[in-house]
């Protein structure tokens, strides 16, 4: 999505902020622009890669620039629908990330006062409001229009009178400041910027900060300075090589022993669950995210329930934010609930919004998240930082993986915690996620295999990714990634529920993958291949090592490593990521980068 980066000190600005913008390439973008202060505000902006931009830029010697990537919500991607936008007397530069919601009649009323539009995106409405309250002073600017604009959004705008200042503000959209020497920063996004410095601001909604190469100031909507905390973030290892990869997405899949095994020193070394306070008698516990973090959470409830049986319900964010399903549960709140956000960004606006709501009905909320700092971390009550690194690829793997595993060590700590695993058996498990990252190196030591699964799938128009108990999220897991890389349709189910309607689409030209673990649900799942089979539907189970029962009712199979049934996720993810990468490859998609896809979701 959308992206912001801007630059005001001592050196040519627009280097810094084209290559400060490339680190957002992988949020998804369609278009980016740039405007500078040349003693006039010069701009460029074009659709298409940052490539596209860099080829119509003349060296430049301001010392300040803003730059953005466009994801389209208001207008098609093209030129004049990039940011930056202009007023309409060319004296104010705004970019701008998020919506505004009441742009149409801030639009007309500008109109009837004669301003003119030139692009068809909400966010020109904001360069000529400034405009029209513009009086020397571009903060007051700010301050009186956000009476004014209802939405989300980030903001960072310039103006001609001044050519040090940049003026940003936000709502519920994420902001960061950076601090250098005599040189600072402005961005949406902190891997944007961390190259430059690790001394981060991180204003809250609505506070507006004027960043001069030498001062930062940051004030309150009545333009009262308020202090701010200035925190020294890690350095991120900068991730901008495919390591000899085809694509970030394959290089993340391989990356995932070591990323399981970076967080269990987090999990397990630096116990950042003790620091929880999850010392109550927990009633009950509602796991809420979206995507690929939501499947991930769907794995966490069988864990939980299992080691503690606490009721663990799972929900969409984007549907939680406007329910009240927490109260709703048990009837009263007898005990304080618990609710687990899961986000690898830290930013998805609906689990933001959901982690808010859930704060407002009096619940303990603990957000599980891959990026130190990101607007959750600092909403909630409680975090669990997994340790993947940053990811690039669009489709989330190797943070799904921590994600999980970070779960299955909030059920060990609640089950040590209220008696129901001991000591040893505490132990017994850690130990046993220990194994995971060899197994996942052997699964991926044998990979080559599962290209021969690709001729099956590849030219299906649709397929059904089918799993039981703790591998049902799985089956939704495969169903997303396939779709999302391959464009081809897919559908996870419940291997039970297919004969309640599913099971009429199936014919020979549609493939099922079957997810085949030897837990109590096994014999159940061997009976409904069987019946896929009879339907003519080609069948690719997935199975533990030495299931010959699988292999022989499916009609082509992959055999995973050694594998306890309740660890099997681990593993049945890694093989469906990289079927599912095998299958977009072979028909040539833009992997990293699907179509209207972005990496980090920041409006609703
Ligand atoms: C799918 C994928 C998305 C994300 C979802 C939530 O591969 O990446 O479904 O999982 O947008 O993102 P986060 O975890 O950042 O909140």
């Amino acid at each position: 999505m959308c992206g912001i980066v801007g630059y005001t000190g001592n050196k040519p600005a627009q280097e810094i902020v084209i290559d400060s913008l490339k680190k957002l390439e992988y949020r998804g973008y369609d278009s980016s622009g740039i405007a500078l202060h040349e003693g006039e505000i010069v701009f460029s902006k074009k659709e298409g890669p940052i490539a596209n931009l860099e080829s119509v830029l003349d060296s430049s010697n301001s010392k300040m620039a803003i730059a953005h990537t466009r994801w389209a919500t208001h207008g098609v991607p093209s030129d004049v629908n990039s940011h930056p936008h202009l007023s309409n007397d060319g004296k104010i530069a705004v970019v701008h990330n998020g919506t505004i919601d009441n742009y149409l009649d801030i639009k007309s009323s500008l109109e009837n006062e004669g301003f003119n539009f030139l692009s068809e995106s909400d966010t020109e409405v904001i360069p000529n409001l400034l405009s029209k309250y513009y009086e020397g002073d571009l903060v007051k600017a700010v301050s009186k229009i956000l009476d004014e604009i209802e939405g989300i959004y980030t903001i960072a705008a310039i103006h001609v009178d001044n050519p040090e200042q940049i003026v940003s503000v936000r709502n519920e959209t994420p902001l960061v400041i950076g601090l250098g020497n005599e040189e600072n920063y402005v961005a949406s996004d902190i891997y944007a910027i961390l190259k430059y410095t690790q001394q981060i601001i991180y204003p809250d909604d609505h506070q507006i900060v004027s960043v001069s190469p030498k001062d930062v100031k940051v004030l309150d909507q009545n333009l009262n300075e308020v202090k701010f905390e200035v925190e020294t973030v890690e350095k991120y290892t900068e991730v901008a090589e495919k390591g000899g990869f085809e694509h970030f997405m394959l290089k993340e899949i391989f990356e995932q022993p070591k990323a399981l095994q970076d967080s269990q020193t987090e999990l397990f070394v630096n116990s950042p669950l003790d620091n929880l306070d999850l010392n109550w008698k927990i009633g009950s516990i509602s796991v809420v995210a979206c995507g690929t973090s939501y499947h991930a959470g769907l794995v966490g409830k069988y864990v939980i329930e299992q080691l503690t049986a606490i009721p663990v319900s799972v929900h969409y964010a984007s549907e939680f934010r406007y329910a009240a399903p927490v109260q709703g549960v048990g009837g009263l709140m007898s005990s304080r609930p618990l609710v687990i956000l899961i986000s690898q960004s830290g930013e998805t606006a609906d689990t933001l919004a959901a982690a808010r709501a859930a704060k407002q009905q009096g619940c303990h909320t603990v957000a599980i998240c891959n990026v130190p700092g990101s607007r959750i971390t600092r909403e909630v009550d409680g975090v669990i930082i997994t340790k993947s690194g940053q990811e690039i690829g669009v489709a989330a793997t190797k943070t799904f993986l921590t994600q999980m595993q970070a779960l299955y060590a909030l059920a060990m700590h609640l089950a040590f915690q209220s008696g129901s695993i001991d000591h040893v058996m505490l132990k017994n498990w850690e130990n046993e996620l220990r194994g995971i990252p060899s197994k996942i190196t052997q699964l991926l030591n044998s990979s080559e295999s599962i290209k021969e699964l690709v001729p099956h799938i590849s030219k299906a128009k649709s397929t059904f990714f089918i799993g039981r108990n703790i591998n049902y999220p799985l089956a939704l897991e495969g169903a997303l990634k396939l779709k999302e890389i391959s464009y081809i349709h897919a559908e996870g189910y419940p291997a039970g529920e297919l004969k309640h309607g599913p099971l009429a689409l199936l014919s020979s030209d549609t493939p099922v993958i079957a997810i085949a673990i030897q837990d109590h649900t096994y014999s159940k799942l061997i009976s409904n291949i069987e019946e896929i089979s009879a339907r003519s539907a080609p069948v690719i189970t997935v199975a533990q090592k030495g299931d010959k029962q699988a292999l022989r009712v499916s009609d082509h199979g992959f055999e995973l490593p050694e594998v306890d049934p309740v660890l099997s996720p681990f593993l049945v993810a890694v093989f469906v990521q990289l079927l599912s990468y095998y299958v977009a490859h072979d028909l040539g998609k833009s992997i990293d980068k699907p179509r209207n896809l972005a990496k980090s979701v920041t409006v609703e």
